[in-house]
């Protein structure tokens, strides 16, 4: 198949405004390691980047960060299994004037030099996956294979996706010719201190609140394949802190945040309850 290359301003059915993806006010972000750097680096040199780590472990506030503090837009998408390449690419419409073709989220990030985030990758096909495969190489194009036109990426964009590494299986991983054209960074909780100054932060509440919030996470993340199957996140300690802050009584808060949403089974909500009573009594 031929294909157009694309004017180098851009094209005119693609008539997004860059503005509206750029985020106006710095996100709270809190440096763990040395990930900002590193991933400013990997920018530079306009790397692919995987983010990895568990749920609720700072990677969307991260890429959110990144955006801002590299003054890119940001275009991110929520992936799920139902996604097909044109979902990502774009489409014909039918309007009343006939045809129309609508670029996707991809297109328009590529065309526009944004940051573009697909968030869990894994869930989508890997049909679906391998249309970024042109663009995360040394081609740094998008075939609109319906449209037949060409895509140059802008000398921009970039695109970074996420990846939970904890829920994967044979049936449902990249491969290895998706991973392999990406930098990785690794998330995870962070150290105690840390996520004790995030949760202050975050929540308005008090550093001892705050401290006490993470010890409890600290003893249910022990827990983790014995008998539960993923530690209370930052982003539950971030709901629990919200509600203490809002006078909520701290065991009802930790209750309905940090133990219901992660177990229905009777002996482990007892347990953590029990940790709970430990902390707030
Ligand atoms: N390093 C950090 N600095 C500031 N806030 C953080 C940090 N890590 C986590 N948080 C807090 O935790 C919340 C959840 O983080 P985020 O939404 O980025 O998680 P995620 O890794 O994208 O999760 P998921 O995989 O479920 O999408 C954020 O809204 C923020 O309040
Ligand atoms: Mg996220």
């Amino acid at each position: 198949m031929l294909f157009d290359q694309t004017p180098q301003n851009g094209n005119s059915d693609s008539n997004a405004n860059a503005d509206e993806y750029r985020i106006q006010t710095e996100p709270y972000y809190r440096t763990v390691h040395d990930e900002a750097n590193l991933y400013e680096a990997a920018y530079k040199a306009r790397m692919p980047m995987m983010l990895k780590g568990p749920t609720g472990s700072g990677k969307t506030r991260f890429v959110e960060y990144m955006a801002w503090k590299l003054q890119r837009p940001l275009i991110s998408v929520a992936c799920n299994e139902d996604m097909t390449a044109s979902d990502l690419v774009g489409r014909y419409l039918l309007d009343k004037d006939g045809t129309r073709w609508q670029d996707g989220p991809l297109t328009t990030a590529a065309r526009m030099g944004a940051i573009c985030y697909l968030d869990e990758i894994v869930e989508a096909r890997q049909d679906t996956t391998v249309v970024i495969h042109p663009l995360t190489d040394h081609r740094r194009v998008l075939p609109l294979e319906k449209k037949g036109e060409l895509v140059e990426a802008h000398p921009d964009f970039q695109i970074v996706i996420s990846y939970n590494p904890g829920y994967q299986n044979l049936m449902k991983d990249l491969k290895q010719s998706t991973k392999q054209r990406f930098g990785a960074l690794d998330f995870d909780y962070p150290d105690p201190e840390t996520e004790t100054e995030i949760l202050a932060h975050e929540t308005g509440v008090d550093r001892d609140t705050a401290g006490k919030l993470v010890e409890i996470a600290q003893r249910a993340r022990n827990l983790k394949g014995h008998g539960l199957d993923e530690g209370i996140s930052t982003r539950l300690l971030v709901y629990a802190g919200q509600l203490i802050h809002k006078g909520v009584d701290p065991r009802d808060a930790c209750s309905m945040t940090l133990v219901r949403p992660i177990t229905d089974d009777p002996d482990m909500r007892d347990t953590l309850d029990s940790a709970v009573s430990a902390f707030f009594s």
